[in-house]
């Protein structure tokens, strides 16, 4: 098929372009039903018959890397296929390291590009090791996790884990092109997909009252895969990422509403050290229960809007309190240990995205820590 048959049919079919609004570094995002097997003439359509590394892991590399690498190699466009272990641990200097030098060891040059297929570890790391080999060469997302495809493939940020806490050595580095194919999510875990479900989700509730209303009317169908409602979620949550991160590329303001639960959700993820346990979007699910009761313990949210927003994530199957997550409980000094880490600590006081009510976040800055440890003693014990 050539290029501007596929372009045409983007145009027409049920594909939606999404853009985000960069000046030089503007790129879009293609969302939509069988792309994979169009993605060479994607890419090449855009950033020119260029030569493509994989980086993928063993779970995504044995449901669509053969998909992927026929396309390519029937472009000319394959120089290499990578396949890394799955799970957040790879998100490593552990990894960073050979996966920087088997890039090079394929020839990787200054024009290629890394292609990132996979979820929110593979894109991370592989944009981290694409941001920083030979100073930066262009790099492709092709999210496979819904996770991936609403929230972590767009807007630039890419980095790795320490043991002193999550995504605290990174770049900011935009891709050249993302490619969300809906198809691919049919082979997501079960689980998974509730978790990047809660980043969905997320959208409606920082900034967009209608768009959660619409999901609590039809979650069920972008569960059962239905492309339309199914798309229609994606590129609403990916527009709004789009029009946030080209406001405030470098999170110096309003970027940080994205980050609605997630100072509690990382500090609970860490306390889980990044395991099975608890998966990121399940974290931030409680994380984002927690701002709504602490925003309205803080008298800045109406009664009952906490409840509401904790009926739906009950529904889709999500946990909402500390003590849903399985095992023991963390204790406040730990977890206040944990939230000191938060990039969004400044001068020692924590930042926390907090609410006036279902789609109305803010970013509060200098919440007196007493406040946040009472509301974590009250959260420990409930
Ligand atoms: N860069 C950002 O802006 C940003 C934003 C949010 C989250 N993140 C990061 O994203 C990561 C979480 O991403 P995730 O939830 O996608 O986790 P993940 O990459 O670990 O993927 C989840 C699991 O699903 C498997 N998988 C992925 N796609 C599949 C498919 N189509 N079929 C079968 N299996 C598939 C993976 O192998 C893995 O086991 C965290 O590290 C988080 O910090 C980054």
């Amino acid at each position: 098929m050539s290029s501007e048959t596929v372009e045409q049919e983007i145009r027409e079919g049920p594909v939606r372009t999404v853009c985000v609004p960069l000046g030089d570094r503007t790129y879009d995002v293609l969302i939509g039903p069988a792309l994979l097997v169009q993605s060479a003439e994607l890419i090449s359509s855009r950033l020119g018959p260029v030569k493509c590394v994989v980086v993928t892991d063993e779970n995504v590399a044995r449901c669509h890397l053969g998909t992927l690498e026929a396309a390519l190699k029937a472009a000319g466009m394959h120089a290499g296929s990578i396949v890394l272990k799955p799970g957040e641990s790879t998100k490593s200097f552990r990894e960073l390291e050979p996966l920087s030098e088997r890039l090079l060891e394929l020839g990787l040059e200054r024009g290629d590009v890394v292609v990132a297929l996979g979820g929110g570890v593979i894109g991370d790391l592989a944009g981290f090791a694409a941001a920083i080999l030979r100073r930066g060469v262009r790099f492709v997302q092709i999210p496979t996790s819904l996770l991936a495809q609403v929230d972590s493939s767009v807007g630039g940020k890419t980095g790795i884990d320490t043991p002193q806490g999550k995504n605290l050595v990174g770049a900011f580095h935009q891709p050249s092109l993302v490619i969300a194919d809906t198809d691919v999510l049919r082979t997501l875990p079960e689980r998974e997909m509730r978790a990047g479900y809660a980043e969905v989700v997320k959208y409606g509730l920082l900034g967009d009252a209608p768009f959660f209303d619409w999901l609590e009317q039809n979650w069920k169908a972008v569960f059962a895969f239905e492309a339309e409602p199914l798309t229609h979620a994606i590129e609403t949550s990916v527009k709004a990422k789009a029009q946030i991160v080209g406001r405030d590329e470098m999170e110096h303001g309003d970027r940080a509403l994205l980050n609605l639960g997630h100072t509690f959700g990382h500090a609970l993820e860490a306390w889980c050290g990044y395991s099975d346990r608890l998966l990121h979007g399940e974290a931030i699910s409680i994380g984002m229960s927690q701002a709504f009761r602490f925003s309205e313990a803080l008298g800045l949210c109406a009664r009952g809007e906490g409840d509401h927003v904790v009926a739906h994530w009950r529904i889709v199957g999500l946990p909402t309190r500390i003590s849903d997550i399985p095992g023991d409980k963390p204790d406040v000094d730990g977890l206040m240990k944990l939230m000191a880490q938060d990039k969004k600590v400044q001068k020692g006081k924590l930042t926390f995205i907090l609410v006036r009510g279902i789609g109305q976040a803010f970013v509060a800055r200098d919440v007196p820590p007493e406040q946040v440890r009472d509301f974590l003693e009250a959260e420990i014990t409930t």
